[in-house]
This record gives C-alpha cells, structure tokens and sequence, in this order.
C-alpha cells in the first residue's frame, strides 16, 4: 500500500477509534465521578489503538459490513487493554510512572485510584460489549465473541501470562517459558482482536482459527519489539519509561538471546502472520501494511 494514503487511513483510524471509545463512557454520573475521571484519563491519553484497528479491519475483511455490531466490541478491548497498562504500571507491578506521554494514573489519582481505575475498566468493558445485547439482534455472534474477549483477558490470557512474568520477575528464562509469557501477555489480546472481528463477520471456525495464529505471531513479535524499544528508544518517542525491565530484574528476549537475534525474531514471527494474511481468500491492504509496519515501529 501506498505510504502516504497508508499513514492517512491510520490517522484517521486511529482518531477514530479514540472518538467511538469516548462516546461509550459512562455519563451522568454524580458520586462515582474521580473513577470516571481516572478511567478516561488513561483512556483518552492516546494510544496506537492497535488492537480495535485489528478487530474492525479483520470485520470488513472476513464480510462484516455493519459497523454499530463491532463497535460496542472495539471500545471493549481498548477499555481491557488499557486496564492491563494501568495495572502493569502499579507499583506492585512494574512501578512505572509514564504512559502514553503523561503521568501514569495511580500517579494522578493515587494508587487506590489507580487500582479501582483498571477494576472499572474491565468491567465497563464488558458493560459495553453487552451494551445492546437485548436487541437480540445476532446474539449468537456477540455471544461467541464475548467468551473470546473474556478468556483471552483471563487465566488463559494476559492475566495468566502477566502472573508468570511476575512471578519468574529475576529469573532466567528458557525458551518455552519466554514464549508462554509473551504469548499470553501480549498475543492474547491480538488474537482476541483478530478472532472477535472475524466471528462477529460470522466466518467459519477454520478461519477464526488462522486469524488467531495471525495474532499469535504478531504478539510475539510486538512484545520482542516492545523489548527492544526498551533499551533502544527513548522515553519522549515511547510516551513511557525506558529501561523498565532492566532496573525490574526482567529477562527478555533481549536480555536471553542478545539484540541481533531479538531484531531477527520480530521479522522472523511477523513475516509468518504475513504469510497467514496472504493466504486468506480476501485481502485487506491496510491490515497488511499495518503488520509490516509493526517490524519498524519506534513506539
Ligand atoms: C503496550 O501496548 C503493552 C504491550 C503489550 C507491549 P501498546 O504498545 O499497544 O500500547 P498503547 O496502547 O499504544 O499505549
Ligand atoms: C506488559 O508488558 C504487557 C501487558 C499485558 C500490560 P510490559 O510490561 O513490557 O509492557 P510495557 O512496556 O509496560 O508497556
Ligand atoms: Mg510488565
Ligand atoms: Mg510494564
Ligand atoms: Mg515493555
């Protein structure tokens, strides 16, 4: 794809999915208020939104075509993603205290704050997906794609790859366990989002599968390139701290298998989601740029 007309559909895509995000926020809310301040704190603080951007571009190119179904499921999994980054910053966690070029929320609201702050994210999350479920309109579709959101953010998910990079934090890792961390970290939200877009476009299961292996290999390869980034970029580009993992005691692929063998396997594991993406009936140019572009993403 064109670079120029590239960068425009992803600004616009991005814009986008921040504006459609906002709208789903809780109103009228008296009492309750600091927690919607802190939600939307994070929230609206930006964000590449990769994950929504999946989800629609894998809807229309598995033949979705009504945008009020996926909609309520893209905000979704921004809400749950950005709930896994408040709650990484904690001091508990990863004690990280910039995000997305501001000050992280238990910073700004304090730590009570910033743990009710990702409790409310989650669960609105799913108050939004479900947010029009009585309409019974294609209720099978959302329904599968509600159990996809919910065991990929789980113990089967990023919680459960979040507790063994916690848990291993000071370790030596080998090979399968790196893998497992990353995998569920970081690839099962990506593979959430690629399965929710195909399933609620109501594509087969043989499909959904490939997509999941798509999001598989783009999370490896995201999370080795977030590495990276980590000790080579800077903390204005990333809009978060560099060296986090350093001074956390964490193993990396980096830390593991050296920079040169790092840089390889982001190429290596996003050149296998490509050639998914390139054998599927249909093509989306945009998605497919998308994915090359990550092997050179700065932030
Ligand atoms: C950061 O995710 C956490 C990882 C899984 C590496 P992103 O790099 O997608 O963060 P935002 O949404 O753009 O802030
Ligand atoms: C965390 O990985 C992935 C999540 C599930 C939040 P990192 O701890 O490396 O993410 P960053 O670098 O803080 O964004
Ligand atoms: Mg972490
Ligand atoms: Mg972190
Ligand atoms: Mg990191």
């Amino acid at each position: 794809m064109d670079k120029e007309a590239f960068n425009r559909q992803l600004k616009e895509e991005t814009e986008w999915i921040g504006k459609i995000t906002r709208e789903f926020m809780p109103k009228d809310i008296v009492y309750q208020k600091t927690i919607v301040d802190a939600m939307e704190y994070s929230l609206m603080a930006g964000g590449k939104r990769l994950r929504p951007m999946i989800m629609w571009e894998t809807y229309k190119m598995a033949g979705g075509s009504e945008e009020s179904l996926v909609l309520p499921f893209m905000a979704a999994i921004e809400m749950i993603h950005t709930y896994s980054l408040v709650h990484d910053d904690l001091p508990a966690m990863d004690n990280d205290e910039y995000r997305r070029g501001r000050k992280t929320t238990h910073i700004v609201y304090g730590e009570d704050m910033g743990i009710l702050a990702g409790d409310a994210l989650l669960n609105y999350a799913f108050e939004t997906a479900m947010s029009d479920f009585e309409d019974g309109h294609k209720i099978l579709l959302k329904a599968k794609a509600l159990k996809i959101l919910a065991q990929k953010a789980g113990i089967y998910g990023m919680v459960g790859g979040q507790v063994v990079d916690v848990e291993k934090t000071g370790e030596a890792l080998n090979e399968e366990e790196l893998s497992f961390i990353y995998s569920l970290k970081t690839g099962a939200l990506i593979e959430a989002a690629f399965m929710a877009g195909a399933v609620l476009a109501g594509a087969d299961s043989g499909t959904v599968a490939e997509f999941e292996k798509a999001g598989h290999y783009i999370g490896m390869s995201f999370q080795i390139q977030d590495d990276i980034l980590d000790i080579t970029s800077t903390a204005e580009e990333l809009g978060k701290p560099v060296h986090s993992d350093e001074r956390n005691e964490k193993s990396t692929y980096v830390s593991v298998y050296g920079m040169d063998k790092a840089v390889q396997a982001v190429r290596d594991y996003s050149e296998r989601a490509l050639g998914i993406l390139d054998n599927m009936p249909v093509k989306n140019e945009f998605l497919y740029t998308l994915v090359e572009m990550l092997i050179k993403r700065k932030k």
